[in-house]
């Protein structure tokens, strides 16, 4: 399949001299469901609003759709639909008028804004709020009006920048679902970027990890957990400043580790065969007098991608947990 999205060398570099792009290179394919994932400031939203036209690049060279970025702005802006960070609707406005509003923007006329509103309101599930002003919609409903708002003119290629922020998790998994579908059933590029890891995971199928504006891994989900190797087991101990150094020691000997780092439990390990380690761990620390408070085991997660190329974690509350398993505390 063509490539629908093609960036080369881009650097964005803000009049106050912040470099918020440094030099990333990728490219999306039609069809396909892209993740752009990153902690705060990473440099998503400074990437989506070059894609969108909103925003003059320093240097590199962007095409969409085969159009150059800049020369052919008007070309792309047709093909496009584009949910910003901030919601973007009108409160004096109804759901509906909102979503009319956007169709006369893009000049289509009466009755085909008329047809699609009912079509779009009934994807988003605001059929029934859509005679009510906008202000008096949720967090929620305000996401899913400025999604529907974002399809009006049926576009082939829809930028969503962090579309379930601060969402709660029903609404999450509702957006969830209709991007699948869009993505599914009407054969829409979707490019979007997130700060969840387990959004990205479930719905892309493609991502780069993006970080201080510049592009860490990518690959597709599974490919980049793969490269792990190793399940992680996250340590807490009862006392981690005086206990730590012995701990961390007594488990870098054991077969099967390959890595111990300092973590926000404590101790994070990174082994082959987590799951028969931890007897080991746990008698070990055990015969050493050092009191565990617990211990949890997981398959590679995409923030353990984050945080074995960048050293950190990705810090945002996660809605929706990844599988692990709890061993109680001793005390
Ligand atoms: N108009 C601006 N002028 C100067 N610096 C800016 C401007 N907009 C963003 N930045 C800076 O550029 C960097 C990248 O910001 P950007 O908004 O692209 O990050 P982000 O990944 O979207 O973060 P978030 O997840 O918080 O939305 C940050 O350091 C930010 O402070
Ligand atoms: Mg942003």
């Amino acid at each position: 399949m063509s490539d629908i999205i093609t960036v080369k060398n881009l650097v964005e570099i803000y009049s106050d001299g912040t470099k918020a792009v440094d030099d990333i290179s990728f490219t999306v394919k039609e069809g396909e469901f892209f993740g752009f994932l990153g902690p705060n400031g990473a440099g998503k939203s400074t990437t989506i609003k070059i894609l969108t036209t909103l925003l003059r690049k320093t240097s590199g060279a962007v095409t969409v759709s085969g159009y150059d970025i800049e020369k052919q702005a008007a070309a792309i802006r047709k093909i496009i639909g584009v949910q910003s960070q901030e919601t973007t609707v009108d409160g004096d406005l109804t759901g509906r008028e909102n979503i009319e509003l956007q169709g006369h923007f893009h000049q289509m006329n009466t009755g085909e804004i008329k047809k699609r509103v009912n079509e779009l309101l009934g994807l988003v599930g605001l059929e029934e709020a859509a005679e009510k002003r906008a202000r008096n919609y949720s967090g929620g409903m305000k996401k899913r009006l400025d999604l529907a708002t974002a399809l009006i003119h049926k576009p082939k290629l829809l930028f969503l920048d962090e579309p379930t922020t601060g969402l709660d998790p029903q609404s999450r998994a509702a957006i969830w679902s209709y991007l699948e579908k869009l993505n599914k059933d009407e054969g829409i590029t979707i490019f979007l970027t997130t700060q969840y890891l387990e959004e990205a995971d479930k719905l892309c199928k493609r991502l780069s990890i993006i970080d201080s504006g510049k592009i860490v891994a990518s690959g597709s989900p599974a490919e980049l957990k793969h490269e792990i190797g190793a399940d992680s087991i996250r340590i807490s101990l009862e006392n981690c400043e005086k206990d730590s150094p012995k701990a961390k020691e007594l488990i870098k000997t054991m077969t099967d580790v390959t890595e111990v780092l300092d973590s926000e439990e404590c101790i994070t390990v990174y082994a082959k065969n987590a799951g028969l380690l931890i007897a080991d761990i746990v008698r070990a620390l055990d015969s050493s007098n050092i009191r565990l408070s617990s211990v949890t085991f997981s398959s590679p997660s995409l923030d353990d991608v984050f945080m074995k190329h960048t050293g950190r974690r990705i810090r945002t509350e996660e809605l929706v947990k990844a599988p692990s398993r709890m061993f109680g505390g001793r005390r």
